[in-house]
C-alpha cells in the first residue's frame, strides 16, 4: 500500500476536535473524561491522515497539534499510567491477565512519546510563513503514529475502560478523579 492509499482508507476526518478542550465538570466521571480525550486522540489521528494525503500542513492547524502533543497526551498518560492502571490492577483478579495488557499499553506510550517528539520536530520547523511540506518521511511517520494509536485506543475502550467501569467502585472513581483534577489543576 502506498502512503496516498494509507491515507486515504483512514477516511476523510477532517475534524479538528482535538484541540478542543473537555469540559473540567467532566473530572467528576473520570472514566468519561477518558473516554472523550480518546476522542480527541481519534480526530488528531484523522488530522494524521488529512495532512498525509495533502502532503502540507497550514501553521495554525501544525501549532494547534504541537501544543495537543505536548501538553494534553502527556497528561492524557499521566491520567492512565498513575491512575486508571494502577487503580484496576488492585480491583482486577489476577486471571484476568489484565497485567499483561496493561503492561504493552505502558510500552505504547514509551513508543508514542518517541514518534510525538519527532512529530513535533517536524511540525514546529520554522521555514518560512507558509505551509509545512511534509516529505515521504515525515508522512510515514504521522501514518505510522496515526495505526498505532488507532490500536491502542480500540484496546482501551474495548477492554481496559470496559472492564473498568465493572471493577472500580465509587471510592476508587473519587479518588481517581480528586488526583485528575490536581493534574489538570482543577480545583477538587
Ligand atoms: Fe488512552
Ligand atoms: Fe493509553
Amino acid at each position: 500500500m502506498t502512503i496516498d492509499e494509507a491515507a486515504a482508507a483512514g477516511g476523510e476526518g477532517a475534524s479538528r476536535t482535538f484541540a478542543a478542550p473537555i469540559p473540567a465538570a467532566l473530572l467528576d466521571a473520570p472514566l468519561e473524561f477518558i473516554l472523550v480525550d480518546h476522542v480527541r486522540q481519534r480526530s488528531l489521528c484523522a488530522a494524521f491522515r488529512r495532512f498525509t494525503r495533502q502532503g502540507y500542513v497550514d501553521r495554525a492547524e501544525a501549532d494547534a497539534v504541537v501544543t495537543y502533543l505536548r501538553h494534553d497526551v502527556d497528561l492524557h498518560y499521566r491520567d492512565e499510567e498513575e491512575d486508571l492502571f494502577p487503580s484496576l490492577l488492585r480491583r482486577v483478579p489476577p486471571e484476568d491477565d489484565l497485567e499483561a495488557t496493561l503492561a504493552r499499553l505502558v510500552a505504547n506510550h514509551r513508543q508514542s512519546r518517541t514518534m510525538i517528539e519527532a512529530i513535533i520536530a517536524v511540525l514546529a520547523k520554522r521555514a518560512g510563513p507558509g505551509p509545512i511540506r511534509l516529505g515521504p518521511a515525515a508522512r510515514k511517520l504521522l501514518l505510522a503514529y496515526a495505526a498505532s494509536e488507532h490500536h491502542h485506543l480500540a484496546v482501551e475502550n474495548g477492554i481496559v475502560l470496559a472492564i473498568a467501569r465493572v471493577r472500580l467502585t465509587r471510592g476508587d472513581l473519587t479518588a481517581i478523579s480528586a488526583t485528575m483534577k490536581g493534574r489538570h489543576g482543577v480545583g477538587a
